[in-house]
């Protein structure tokens, strides 16, 4: 299986923030982090801590307030077919089908009609769907509707991929068997990967890095980077080895330190 030529670019993100209008707090503060390209980082933390809207910032869709936050090199300043996008909802045209869904981008891009053949081709291949191309949407299970999400994002040949909790809404299997794929597709793309998830284990089987993230209204915190931790794994991991779980152990007792830090007596 191929997948369509990528490039991967890095991330910086220098003194990064946002601030919404009206917010008593920042929604994110100050994130400094270089995601190298080819790279893949996932982001944890608790409900409300920022990472939706730090992925956001990268995708282009919600302006920074303060910071610099730059993609291969270049600042950003919206959105662009450099950076794919997936949510956990999937947002495919219900009425195209899942050919059409995938052709949209690099028809949109006005590329030549057999380059656009060809990347949807390559796609839906590299995420195994050729035999449902000609389906709806509707017609797929939720694992398969995402997988034509990932692949729409392929044919763009973007040079980062931006993933909000993905697979959050699929059962257990088929989101073990959607992390491999991703696995996979990454490893031939060599793509730079950006991916939230409440799910530890996910995180640290899938991650280089695991980006810690703290704080939110809640608890009256700016959202912020509390660590990033090194999975210092080989590539096939082992969720059930004694290293993985440690590493597992780490991560959760950083996401539940709650704000330990902020309600213990001075000194
Ligand atoms: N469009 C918005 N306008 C105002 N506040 C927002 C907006 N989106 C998110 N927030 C607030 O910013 C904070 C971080 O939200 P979010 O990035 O969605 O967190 P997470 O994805 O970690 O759950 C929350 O307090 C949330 O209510
Ligand atoms: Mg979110």
């Amino acid at each position: 299986m191929s997948v369509p030529e990528q490039h991967a670019a890095d991330i910086v993100m220098a003194g990064v923030s946002k601030n919404y209008p009206g917010a008593p707090i920042a929604a994110v503060e100050d994130v400094d982090i270089t995601i190298r390209a080819g790279e893949v980082v996932c982001i944890v933390g608790a409900s409300g801590c920022g990472k939706s809207t730090l992925l956001r910032m990268v995708a282009g869709f919600e302006t920074i307030s303060g910071g610099s936050l730059r993609v291969a090199g270049v600042e950003v300043t919206g959105p662009g077919p450099d950076r794919g996008v997936v949510f956990q909802d999937y947002g495919l045209f219900p009425w195209l089908t899942v050919r059409e869904n995938i052709e949209y981008g690099p028809r949109q891009a006005r590329l030549p009609r057999t380059v656009v053949k060809e990347r949807a081709t390559q796609a839906l291949d590299s995420v195994g769907l050729t035999r449902v191309a000609s389906s709806f949407p509707h017609q797929l299970s939720g694992g398969m509707q995402q997988r034509v999400a990932i692949a729409r994002l392929l044919a763009n040949t973007p040079s980062v991929m931006l993933m909000d909790e993905p697979f959050g809404a699929l059962d257990a299997l088929t989101r073990t068997e959607m992390q491999h794929e991703l696995q996979r597709i990454q490893r031939d793309a060599g793509i730079t990967v950006l991916f939230v998830t409440h799910s530890i284990e996910e995180a640290v089987y899938l991650g280089d890095r695991v980006m810690v993230m703290a704080g939110g209204t809640a608890h009256g915190i700016s959202g912020h980077v509390r660590e990033v931790v090194t999975v210092d794994l080989p590539a096939d991991r082992d969720v059930n080895s004694p290293e993985f779980n440690e590493i597992e152990r780490h991560i959760d007792a950083l996401v539940h330190a709650g704000n330990a830090h902020r309600l213990a007596p001075a000194g």
